[in-house]
């Protein structure tokens, strides 16, 4: 009874999570106001055609496949991209299905230090990861629900079936 409660006040609650493209103006950054504003590129403009995930955020790993973009290793973008292949099955989901974290998919448009060692220790289990922390916009949460796709879709993250008789 409890699961069912707090899946069903996770549902509510993730509505406010929706990270599609707003305007330069609303975004909370840039100054409507400033010099040279009205040159920027509107992100509707750059990215209203890149593939979309179904809560409408940008599916960044179609775009990478089908080359719309080239991620960089740092800001000059002089260095290379390291990815590795590590695929982790994170089973502390209660009774949703086991989530995979695939290194390879994050490392292809992810530097190690984007997540290592401020966001996640690198040894598995020592990072506690739970929904709460997620929804507040800490570990998986400091992109998803931001940069990308956010929590409605528990089946984006939670697609490894478990032996435990799943919710979903
Ligand atoms: C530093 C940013 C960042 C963090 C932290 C992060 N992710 Fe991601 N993740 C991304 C980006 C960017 C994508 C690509 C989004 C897309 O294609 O829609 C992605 C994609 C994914 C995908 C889709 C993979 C696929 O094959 O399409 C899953 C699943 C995922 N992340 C799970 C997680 C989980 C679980 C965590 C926490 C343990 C996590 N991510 C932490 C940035 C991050
Ligand atoms: C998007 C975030 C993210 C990025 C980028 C990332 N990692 Fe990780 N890494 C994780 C998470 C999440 C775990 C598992 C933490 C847990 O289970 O508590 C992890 C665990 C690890 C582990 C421990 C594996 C084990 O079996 O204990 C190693 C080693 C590691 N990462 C290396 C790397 C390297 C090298 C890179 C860059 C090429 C990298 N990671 C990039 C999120 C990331
Ligand atoms: C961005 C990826 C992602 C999405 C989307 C996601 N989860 Fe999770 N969830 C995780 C990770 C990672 C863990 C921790 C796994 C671990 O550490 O072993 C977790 C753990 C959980 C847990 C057990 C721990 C806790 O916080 O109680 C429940 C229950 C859960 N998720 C429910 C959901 C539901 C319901 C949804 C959809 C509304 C959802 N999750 C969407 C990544 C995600």
């Amino acid at each position: 009874m409890f699961k069912v409660l707090m899946i069903g006040c996770l549902m509510i609650s993730v509505s406010s999570f929706a990270a599609e493209l707003t305007t330069l103006k609303n975004d909370g950054i840039h100054d409507a106001n400033g010099a040279g504003f009205s040159k920027l590129q509107e992100p509707k403009e750059a990215l209203g055609d890149f593939p979309k995930r179904t809560d409408g955020t940008i599916n960044w790993v179609k775009a990478l496949d089908q080359k719309l973009i080239s991620p960089r290793s740092n800001k000059v973008g002089d260095g290379k991209m390291t990815s590795v292949n590590l695929d982790l099955i994170l089973k502390n989901t209660g009774s949703m299905p086991y989530v995979l974290f695939s290194h390879k998919v994050h490392t292809s448009i992810l530097t190690c230090a984007n997540c290592h060692i401020d966001i996640f220790l690198p040894k598995q289990g020592s990072n506690f990861i739970n929904m709460n922390n997620i929804m507040a916009g800490e570990q998986c949460g400091v992109c998803h629900g931001a940069v990308a796709f956010g929590i409605q879709d528990c089946a984006e993250c939670h697609n490894v079936p478990s032996d435990k008789g799943d919710l979903r």
